[in-house]
């Protein structure tokens, strides 16, 4: 038997200290979100969230909470398999090519590498709504990021579904593995953009390219939007009494990366490297991306608010401004929906709305009403 030594008690005294002030720590999370992973909860806090106006959308990063994701996907009503894009028809053609010929500041859709992350389980109940809508304009540049093979999906695909052999489960370490293998393939394209988006994101393409077309892939751009007011603070891993500050895209509503741009984080972000940088900030794929730009590289965010996640109530978006945005979103929680109040399809036909969102910015579409 073994008799406790003074030594033991001391150490254990520290370690009631340490508790205590950890406790402190978590109380100032738990208000936010309690199913934060605890090794997060002392790293980093947002700053400024005491001012935080009503109804304005905050978030912890994502893959810190469950609750961060839809609980639910919205069912479909069979009738919506009778919606489909015949992808010869002339008139899908004219709305496609319309924007294809202006080429600004020497940038066009061809330019462009967009990875839409997504995870086997929702391939059937989340990819549909991109088939049937935006996927037919960007169907070359657009790429399919996921943790399983899936003959069915890589042939809807044309071939663009990427089985990273990341982890299926939604956590920061399967997230910044797709994120890795999304950053290598990107390199691999050799195009002008980078941009990532979920697979819960409606991406208007024209206006995509038109925003992409406002800057030059030869300077350094980092195109977003965030979700929290104040830039978030980490203490630094080296030097615990530093604090670091930086902004990030939110993943979940898209954001693009010049080219000049991912060739400066390509020592850091290259090859896999992305991951051990999660890993040394235990921070989640977006919000590593942020720190990366912002807080190695020094490069600034520009906040490109026509950006839209399902962290944002989609019925406070203007119908008549829908063309002007960039990404929308849906969420589920429950028998709650949250998603665009637009005109057009039945709710059981289009619970996401983004079949009558797409007729709307793209009414020559064969299955859209005349
Ligand atoms: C749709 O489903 C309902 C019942 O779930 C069935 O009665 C109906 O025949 C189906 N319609 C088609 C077009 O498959
Ligand atoms: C699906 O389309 C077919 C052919 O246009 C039509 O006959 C059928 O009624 C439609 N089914 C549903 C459920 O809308
Ligand atoms: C995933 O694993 C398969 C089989 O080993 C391999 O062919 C493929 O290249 C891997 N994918 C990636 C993105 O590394």
């Amino acid at each position: 038997m073994m008799r406790t030594s003074p030594r033991k008690l001391l150490q254990g005294a520290t370690g009631v200290v340490f508790l205590m002030f950890y406790t402190t720590l978590l109380i100032f999370w738990d208000h936010r979100d309690s199913s934060m992973p605890t090794p997060l909860r002392d790293q980093f806090k947002a700053a400024g969230e005491e001012e935080q106006p009503l109804g304005f959308q905050e978030r912890a990063p994502r893959s810190l909470s469950e609750s961060d994701y839809p609980v639910d996907e919205p069912g479909f009503d069979n009738r919506t398999s009778n919606i489909t894009i015949n992808r010869d028809s002339n008139t899908n053609t004219v709305a496609v090519n319309a924007f294809r010929k202006k080429i600004v500041n020497n940038v066009d859709l061809k330019d462009v590498f967009i990875s839409i992350k997504t995870t086997k389980s929702f391939h059937q109940s989340r990819l549909i709504w991109i088939f049937k809508t935006w996927f037919v304009l960007a169907k070359e540049q657009t790429y399919f990021f996921t943790d399983g093979d899936d003959p069915d999906i890589q042939s809807k695909t044309g071939g663009h579904l990427v089985n990273t052999n990341c982890s299926s489960s939604h956590n920061r370490k399967s997230l910044c593995c797709k994120m890795s293998v999304e950053f290598d393939r990107f390199l691999e394209s050799q195009k002008k953009w980078f941009c990532h988006f979920d697979d819960d994101n409606y991406v208007n393409v024209p206006r995509l390219v038109k925003l992409l077309q406002m800057y030059n892939p030869q300077e350094d751009w980092y195109l977003g939007k965030p979700s929290i007011r104040a830039p978030l603070e980490i203490l630094s891993r080296e030097n615990t009494q530093q604090k670091i500050a930086f902004w990030f895209a939110t993943g979940g509503a898209g954001f693009c990366i010049s080219k000049a741009l991912a060739l400066k984080m390509m020592p850091i972000a290259s090859g896999g490297k992305f991951m051990s940088v999660c890993e040394k900030i235990r921070l989640p794929d977006d919000v590593s991306v942020g720190y990366i730009i912002e807080h190695v590289l020094r490069k600034k965010l520009t906040v490109v608010e026509h950006f839209h996640s399902h962290l944002e109530t989609m019925k406070f978006i203007k119908s008549s401004s829908f063309s002007d945005q960039i990404t929308f979103s849906y969420s589920k929680f429950g028998s709650e929906m949250n998603v665009l109040t637009i005109e057009g399809f039945d709710l059981k036909i289009d619970p996401t709305r983004f079949i009558s969102l797409h007729c709307h910015l793209f009414p020559s579409f064969d299955f859209c009403p005349p």
